[in-house]
């Protein structure tokens, strides 16, 4: 039976294991997903074992850039990312590939037909950011970073080009047709924190027409504290299940060519 799993830390909130393990049994596929809790710190060693005993992973927070150096091959667009949330096993050689980029605009366009000169505001400057401040910019929109860390958004903004960059308490709403959480803020579970913890009383001082459509790529809770205030200010909202489900197929394709 082929092993999959999902390397991260803290993991067990994880949703891909009954995702891909449904998708495999659907395709009548013996094989096993599971979620390996794995430290920075034991990240070197877990890849070893890993070679030889799974066919594929999903990589998520905090692995998915230092994940790369134990790589044979990273495919262009997660090599211009830095950043990789899939691997496949091929003959003991590990393939890197990163499907949150077109798992983040699957997500958008079905709200947003047109990214491009669109001023969108991501908050987070980690790996998450990464594919989604790339995917955005390539789509020909207007990028803002904030971070708690500024150094981090700083270096982000430098290396893709983004428009400007700053800390979280410099969201600025008037500016800003689309915002995107991919912090790990909100998730669960600290259902009650939010990367922008006044939020709701900033989008309330609002035209209905100028109030950005708000995206968060967590998934657990469904609805984030982030959401539940741009949602209660009157927002259009994108819930981060739809990312998590557009990302996961992507990562199931690659995985189908080690299955079986
Ligand atoms: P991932 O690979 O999933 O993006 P990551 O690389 O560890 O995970 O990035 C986590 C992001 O969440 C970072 O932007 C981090 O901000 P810093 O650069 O300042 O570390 C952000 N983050 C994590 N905990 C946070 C907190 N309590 N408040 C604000 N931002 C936080």
């Amino acid at each position: 039976m082929k092993k999959f799993c999902v390397i991260g830390t803290p993991i067990s909130h994880s949703l891909s294991p009954r995702v891909h393990n449904a998708w495999f049994r659907a395709k009548g596929i013996a094989a096993e997903y599971s979620t390996q809790e794995v430290s920075a710190k034991d990240l070197a060693g877990f890849m070893k074992r890993f070679r030889n005993e799974f066919a594929g992973a999903n990589i998520t927070i905090p692995h998915k850039q230092r994940v790369i150096k134990f790589l044979d091959f990273v495919s262009a667009e997660a090599k211009n990312i830095g950043a990789v949330n899939t691997i496949i096993n091929k003959n003991g050689k590990l393939y890197g590939y990163n499907t949150d980029v077109s798992g983040v605009l699957k997500s958008l366009i079905k709200s947003i037909k047109i990214i491009r000169g669109k001023k969108v505001v991501v908050l987070g400057a980690g790996g998450a950011a990464r594919a989604t401040v790339y995917g955005l910019i390539k789509s020909g929109a207007k990028v803002s970073i904030l971070n708690r860390t500024v150094a981090h958004a700083k270096n982000l903004a430098r290396e893709f080009s983004a428009y400007s960059f700053g800390s979280l308490e410099d969201f600025d709403a008037a500016n800003c047709n689309i915002l995107i959480n991919t912090t790990s803020v909100g998730m669960w579970p600290n259902t009650m924190d939010s990367p922008l913890p006044s939020l709701k009383k900033i989008l309330k001082g609002l035209p209905a027409r100028k109030k950005p459509i708000v995206m968060d790529i967590i998934y657990r809770p469904k609805l984030t504290k982030l959401l539940r205030d741009a949602k209660s200010a009157g927002c259009k909202i994108i819930t981060g299940d739809l990312m998590f489900i557009n990302q996961a197929n992507e990562s199931f394709n690659y995985f189908l060519q080690v299955a079986v």
